[in-house]
């Protein structure tokens, strides 16, 4: 997508990554879980949570790789219970998305962890739909539902984690893969997610993000993933780097996540310019926003002071965003001539 854009003056690029509309593609709703709601949901269900205040909980969040991340994200969506808990951890996600002009959001749910404690599908699926419709009305956000199925389960529990989710299928547009990577590659799960295309739905899948390249080319030849969540282990096959370029496969890319999980420890080493720079349809992302230090706009300002990136690489992050999202062509194409008007309002 290269339309003409006016080159913006450094010192106004944070400004402007605030202010230009932006899809977020890649939000997990578990983890936008803050800790003050955390205690907020676990005194209203009357559960007894391990961390004797909120700051000892966020004092946890030393991460050392994504399973140490993950052990902490699964402990902590237990005080999810009821519909209204879904209901207002989607709302209020979406309510800080729009505050940084997030105009539209694809937001994975990870059921399995839910209905494994006795959750109903209905109950997960219900609230977050519910709060995508009236996020629209309260804060003019367009937002969908992506059912995650998580990798390190079998392929037998996703093929009934769908099952359970047909009656709901009207509140969600596709599914994904998360979870730990390493050991469960995209090939367990190739007769799900065929599955999956042949009901219509969309399919991503992580890849990419601690794993090999090897398996990002599983998930585009044997998954068909129209997107890769992550991505970024992309840079180090040549042949996958030029392919994911020429078919404008793109990465949905997570800096502060990469951070955090020591996947890139320094920020300054982040390659997402690198991926720009290639070619690729790479877009930037929170991933786990409360878990993480930062949600969308954080993100973008933080990876642009590390890496040096300018106002193209802005053009390119959020025109990327809007091409890779799963919205309505009418939807994109408005959002895109919102995004020149920021620009020409910046020049
Ligand atoms: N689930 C939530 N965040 C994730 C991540 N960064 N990678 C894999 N699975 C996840
Ligand atoms: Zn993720």
């Amino acid at each position: 997508m290269s339309i003409p854009h006016p080159t913006i003056a450094a010192e106004r690029l944070p400004a402007l990554l605030a202010a230009m509309p932006k899809a977020e593609l890649h939000i997990h709703i578990e983890g936008s879980l803050e800790p003050e709601m955390t205690f907020a949901l676990a005194a209203r269900n009357g559960i007894a949570l391990p961390w004797p205040s909120v700051d000892a909980l966020r004092g946890a969040y030393a991460f050392t790789d994504l399973q140490s991340f993950l052990d902490l994200y699964y402990q902590g969506a237990g005080v999810l219970q009821k519909e209204e808990d879904f209901y207002d951890l989607a709302l209020a996600y979406l309510a800080r998305a729009a505050r940084d002009n997030v105009v539209r959001a694809e937001i994975f749910f990870d059921p399995q962890t839910h209905t494994a404690r006795g959750i109903a599908m209905e109950t997960v699926v219900h609230g977050l739909s519910r709060a995508c419709r009236d996020a629209r009305e309260k804060h003019g956000i367009s937002a969908q539902l992506i059912l995650s199925f998580l990798r390190h389960l079998s392929e037998r529990e996703a093929f009934e984690t769908l099952e359970q989710a047909l009656p709901v299928r009207e509140h969600f547009i596709g599914v994904g893969l998360d979870s730990s990577e390493l050991g469960h590659p995209p090939e367990k799960f190739e007769r799900v997610f065929a599955r999956c295309r042949a009901l219509g739905l969309h399919v991503v899948a992580h890849a990419g993000e601690e794993g090999p390249p090897a398996y990002i080319w599983q998930a585009l030849d044997l998954l068909k993933a129209e997107r890769i969540d992550h991505g970024v282990q992309a840079v180090h096959d040549h042949a996958l780097m030029q392919r994911l370029a020429h078919e404008r496969i793109p990465l949905t890319v997570c800096p502060l996540s990469n951070q955090k999980l020591q996947v890139f420890p320094d920020l300054r080493r982040h390659n997402l310019k690198a991926l720009l720079d290639a070619g690729l349809v790479a877009t930037a992302n929170s991933d786990d926003p409360a878990y993480f230090g930062g949600y969308m706009n954080d993100n973008l300002t933080q990876v642009f002071a590390a890496t040096g990136m300018n106002s193209h690489h802005a053009w390119q992050l959020a025109a990327h965003g809007f091409e890779a999202s799963f919205a309505d062509a009418s939807d994109t194409s408005r959002w895109r001539d919102q995004l020149g008007e920021v620009f020409e309002r910046f020049a």
